[in-house]
């Protein structure tokens, strides 16, 4: 009998220890990850944000990342950032034509630069599409001889004898060398939280404003299916084009010239002759601010892009049949049309995502301390 009231005792304390350790443990754990997450914002007119469950996005993830993007130790003069052409007053592109070819193409064209928001929704990345995630894609420009022209070795020992990163790595990947890949993990989470979506078209849809007339009337012309079809191939949401549908040939070449592209575009992944100049069907938000156009930067401003769906049209062998009219040379817009559309276009800038001070230099912040 007292044998038994004695291990019942025991009992109780030993189980009663565990639930104390339980709670602790649960507690911290729960902290934690509330403290950590980063909380990205519904956005009701876009469908649910892709996560990626190998690189969960956490505040000071971002704010590592954030560092990341913007520091030059990243190239190998130490000389350019990812920021040097991705810049925020650009809807992170940059007006410079200054690009680009990836050396592993072996290409001699040069490609324009991307603009980054939205980036989570986007199946492919690059005009070609040659890379399927935001992680991956961080190892590009670093290895580009045309861009930071730098090499991961040289970046990993540089960042593991920096105290500052050596403490901001710890709290976001624990006690671990510094390495490529949480590098790419870190500037990935900050271009995931990189989010644009109070341009006045958005507001439009959330029925918190209205467009002018003219505004409509270039929205109804893109709209329509027998004028400028524009959106059959534009997405006016998220670019989530998935696969095949997220590549067009526009009809910027003839046949002859499509033989002789210095950058063939989607063929260069798929290697197949009917994806010859078919470039990704780039995102018409933020247009107004990434100046110059097309893949090659061909069009400096939007009035020559629309003078091109116009009357420019060329045609070819890989051309998208939902250019209308292309044997014609384009729908031919009258200069009141064309002068709406611009007028449409221009709703799809977000001033507030280019101001928002969280996207920012986070050194000059530091500065201002
Ligand atoms: C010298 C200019 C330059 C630098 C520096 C640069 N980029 Fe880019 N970026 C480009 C160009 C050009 C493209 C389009 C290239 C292509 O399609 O082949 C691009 C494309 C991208 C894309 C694809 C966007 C999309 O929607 O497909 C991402 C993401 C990106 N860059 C992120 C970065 C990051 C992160 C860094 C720093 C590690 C960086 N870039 C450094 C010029 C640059
Ligand atoms: C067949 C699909 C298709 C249709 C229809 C189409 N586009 Fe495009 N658009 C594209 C592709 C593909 C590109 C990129 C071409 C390149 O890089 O050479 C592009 C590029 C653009 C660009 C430049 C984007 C940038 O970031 O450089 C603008 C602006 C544009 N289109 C507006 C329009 C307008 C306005 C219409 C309707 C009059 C229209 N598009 C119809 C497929 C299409």
């Amino acid at each position: 009998m007292l044998l038994l009231q004695i291990r019942k005792q025991r009992w109780v304390t030993f189980s009663f220890i565990i639930t104390l350790i339980l709670i602790i443990y649960s507690f911290s754990y729960n902290n934690d990850s509330f403290v950590e997450k980063y909380d990205f914002p519904i956005i009701k007119q876009f469908p649910k944000m892709p996560h990626s469950k190998k690189n969960p996005v956490t505040i000071s993830g971002v704010e590592l990342g954030r560092f990341l993007f913007y520091d030059p130790i990243l190239s190998i003069d130490s000389n350019m950032s990812c920021s040097s052409c991705h810049r925020q007053s650009h809807a992170f592109s940059y007006e410079l034509n200054y690009v680009i070819t990836p050396k592993e193409l072996h290409l001699n064209g040069r490609r324009s630069i991307l603009p980054l928001f939205n980036l989570a929704w986007s199946s492919t990345y690059f005009w070609d599409g040659r890379v399927t995630t935001i992680e991956e894609q961080v190892f590009h420009p670093v290895r580009n001889k045309n861009e930071m022209n730098s090499n991961w070795l040289l970046i990993e020992k540089r960042i593991n004898r920096s105290d500052f990163y050596k403490n901001k790595f710890k709290n976001v990947f624990g006690n671990k060398r510094i390495d490529s890949v949480m590098i790419a993990k870190a500037i990935a989470q900050f271009e995931r939280t990189l989010l644009s979506y109070n341009s006045k078209f958005d507001k439009v849809q959330n029925n918190e404003a209205k467009f002018t007339k003219d505004e409509q009337e270039g929205y109804e012309l893109m709209l329509n299916k027998n004028k400028g079809n524009c959106f059959s191939c534009h997405t006016t949401g998220v670019n989530d084009l998935k696969g095949e549908k997220a590549f067009a040939n526009d009809g910027g070449n003839t046949e002859k010239e499509l033989k002789l592209l210095p950058d063939r575009g989607r063929e260069l992944v798929t290697k197949k002759m009917t994806d010859i100049g078919k470039f990704r069907i780039p995102t018409l938000r933020n247009i107004g601010l990434t100046a110059p156009y097309m893949h090659n930067g061909i069009h400096d401003n939007l009035e020559h892009v629309i003078n091109f769906y116009s009357d420019g049209i060329q045609v070819n062998n890989n051309i998208d049949g939902r250019i209308n009219n292309a044997h014609a040379g384009g729908v031919h817009f009258t200069t009141i049309e064309k002068r709406k559309i611009a007028l449409f276009l221009l709703t799809l800038t977000d001033s507030s995502f280019i101001t928002n001070k969280a996207f920012s230099n986070p050194f000059e912040n530091e500065k201002n301390k």
